[in-house]
């Protein structure tokens, strides 16, 4: 692997059809700002990449909602969410928007690429029509159930409950979006990019980082359930999908007997990080090019977990098939932020909108920074809850950084008159001291960039708060204020080493809290800073003018939290939810209990432990399989079960699992199933074995 020159960083392109709320930010926005902050202070070139995705029927959907245009919605939601990036900080180099003509033109000669390398099959097929509203149904047209985990409003592109890609002849039960009634089947001919002709190199890619003899990157840099998301979909097998849909509303198909159709938003809205880069170039007079095909570029994208598929597998390929452009290196997915106990959801009001927050807290923005960089969902899901807020504010920001800049400030400002003090010689306890000091912060800013560097977020941000901590015991160990009398040598000493330790800390915070890291800059009489001088000699002057001690942070009282938590309840329905406490390990709350049933009705279920002993594919069917199943009778059973997609036939014989005997029996595809097989789910919706602690015989009863 090349050391890379340069790193393009992109964030996704969120929809422009509706606001941005925290989860936004903390999935993918927080954690791509920080890291390109981090890089830039540290002097690498690096270009930050986003804009907004303007096509596709979340944008028509939302625009027959509202009653209103798709270009009206993608007009308003643009400008909004710009407006709520530029406030938070988020320091792209462009914002750009998948509605313009630059981006129409790069989309059209990606695609016309494509096609004369033969990278798509144009095939006639029968696909979802709603024959009230007259128009064939794709993506989020169409909605039904999950076949992976059941979810009843699973769209016919995603499931957003457990992530998985879906396609609309997956859903169970469909039902259009525009009229509720049931689909028909209708002809129509598309493009579609044969994905299993990549399955090969994809595989091998994904897992161990090797493309055309080359090492592009290092799997063990992935995160595990970003892998993990992949390997379970190249398990399943890439399939044919269709890179064009019939609407218009999006990028047309540049071809002739193309008309009425335009590109799958999935394909336009990736392509939008290099027409959004080659805008930056006409603006900047740079170079687009090199940010997306030298060698020594790392491309880095920055997404919410249901994202994954896209940038980790079908983008790659296009790219790969497209030819001349570089793959990215990593996909650093986080997964959901929740709110409250309660998953965000926009069509119940339960988020925190940006754009209402910075009106009623407005200059506080680092301080939902700081939150969200703190519970930042890298590994798993994490939640927000307006009592953390208060408290990461009240006992962080406020006891540990305001604490300490405050008495520094005060300090300075009432012994040298605002002005740096001249260090003494120190004797040797004090030297000691003051060595021990700087060995420990040393290390920080180091350690701060390398967990930056492996998406490692909040660790970063605790080692950050370190070096307040230690300024802090610094003041506690010293005293300078009982010391002022009787060694103002020492005193001068130790607010010098503060007021270094003040700059350190603008430093290391920045990329976290660039407001404050701004703030505690002038009132240190400093300019831009860059990594390497968080901890410069010579960068503090004595003489040189400080400014006046101020709050950075002010304490949150109980009530303005609790009227946040009026607010937020006060817009949506109540659901019962266990309550959430501060110090509770963050719960994903599951599907809601079913209403109880008596004592009788339970013990009319019959439920044993049976052991698999043969496992086939049901033909035509991709999500069943036939298993035999001894459940202590004379003779196996045959169990028709719904779990082709998760297990492979050979690897059922000999598992244990728990069995539904009593199930009135029914025909599935032919084959009579005389029972059914439970199993749970995991988080990512994937069915799992449901086995006895130790093996039973077959039969054994669950009660
Ligand atoms: N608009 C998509 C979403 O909000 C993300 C698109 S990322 C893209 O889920 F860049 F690929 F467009
Ligand atoms: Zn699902």
């Amino acid at each position: 692997m090349k050391s890379p020159a340069r790193t393009t960083v992109t964030a996704a392109l969120p929809y422009a059809n509706g606001p941005l709320h925290i989860g936004h930010i903390a999935g993918a926005y927080l954690p791509a700002d920080i890291y390109v902050r981090s890089l830039r202070a540290r002097g690498k070139e690096v270009l930050f990449i986003c804009g907004s995705d303007e096509h596709g029927a979340a944008i028509t959907l939302r625009a027959l909602k509202e009653g209103t245009t798709p270009q009206a919605i993608v007009d308003k939601y643009h400008a909004l969410m710009g407006k709520a990036f530029v406030d938070f900080g988020i320091g792209f180099d462009i914002y750009h928007r998948t509605s313009s003509e630059l981006h129409r033109k790069t989309s059209q000669e990606f695609f016309l690429q494509l096609n004369a390398n033969g990278a798509f099959t144009e095939n006639t097929e029968e696909q979802y029509y709603d024959t009230e509203a007259k128009q064939f149904l794709a993506d989020r047209y169409i909605m039904g159930t999950c076949p992976h985990c059941g979810n009843p409003d699973a769209y016919g592109d995603q499931c957003e409950k457990c992530g998985s890609a879906l396609s609309p002849k997956d859903l169970i039960d469909p039902r259009s979006t525009l009229s509720g009634s049931k689909p028909v089947l209708k002809p129509t001919k598309h493009w579609y990019l044969p994905m299993e002709r990549s399955q090969q190199w994809m595989q091998e890619w994904i897992n161990t980082g090797m493309l055309d003899g080359a090492q592009q990157h290092d799997p063990a840099e992935w995160k595990p359930q970003v892998l993990g998301q992949c390997n379970s979909w190249l398990k399943e097998g890439l399939r044919p999908r269709a890179m064009t849909r019939d609407l218009s509303w999006g990028v047309p198909v540049p071809l002739p007997g193309a008309e009425g159709k335009a590109l799958y938003v999935w394909l336009d809205a990736p392509i939008g990080y290099i027409s959004a880069t080659k805008q930056w170039a006409l603006d900047t007079g740079g170079d687009w090019e090199k940010w997306w095909k030298a060698d020594d570029t790392r491309l880095l994208h920055f997404i919410g977990k249901d994202n994954i598929v896209f940038h980790a597998i079908i983008f790659p390929i296009l790219l790969k098939q497209h030819g001349g452009f570089i793959l990215p290196q990593n996909v650093p997915a986080n997964e959901f932020l929740n709110l409250e106990g309660q998953k965000l959801s926009t069509s119940r009001n339960w988020a925190v909108w940006l754009h209402e927050y910075i009106e009623r807290w407005p200059d506080r923005q680092d301080e939902l920074r700081y939150a969200l960089a703190t519970i930042l969902p890298e590994f798993r899901d994490s939640e927000f809850t307006w009592k953390d807020f208060q408290d990461k504010n009240n006992n962080e920001l406020v006891a540990i950084i305001g604490n300490f800049v405050q008495r520094v400030f005060v300090l300075c400002n009432k012994y040298y008159g605002g002005k740096v003090p001249e260090p003494a010689p120190s004797n040797a306890a004090q030297g000691e001291q003051d060595t021990v000091l700087w060995g420990e912060l040393s290390a920080i800013p180091g350690k701060v960039a390398e967990d930056i560097d492996k998406f490692r977020f909040r660790d970063a941000l605790l080692t950050a708060m370190n070096a307040a901590r230690l300024g802090n015991k610094y003041l506690t160990d010293t005293e300078p204020w009982k010391l002022h009398k009787t060694d103002p040598d020492r005193v001068r000493t130790v607010l010098f080493n503060s007021l270094r330790i003040t700059a350190a800390l603008s430093v290391v915070l920045e990329p976290f809290l660039p407001f404050t890291a701004q703030k505690l800059r002038a009132m240190l009489g400093l300019g831009e800073l860059n990594w390497g001088d968080a901890l410069r000699e010579g960068l503090m002057v004595p003489g040189a003018a400080i400014a006046e001690a101020v709050h950075l942070f002010k304490p949150i009282s109980d009530e303005e939290i609790a009227a946040e938590v009026d607010r937020l309840k006060s817009n949506t329905p109540v659901v019962q939810q266990p309550p959430a406490t501060a110090t509770a390990p963050v719960i994903t709350p599951g599907p809601a209990m079913k209403a109880n049933i008596g004592f009788d009705e339970f013990t009319k279920l019959d439920i044993r432990i049976g052991t698999i002993k043969e496992a086939e594919k049901v033909p035509k069917a991709d999500k069943l399989l036939k298993l035999s199943i001894d459940v202590g009778e004379t003779a196996p059973r045959t169990i028709v079960s719904g779990i082709a997609q998760h297990f492979a036939p050979d690897e059922l014989p000999g598992k244990q699992v728990l069995v539904l005997c009593n199930l009135e029996p029914r025909k599935m595809r032919g084959v009579e199933s005389q029972g059914m097989v439970l199993m749970a789910e995991d988080a990512e919706g994937k069915l799992v074995f449901v086995q006895p602690g130790s093996a039973v015989p077959p039969g054994g009863e669950v009660r």
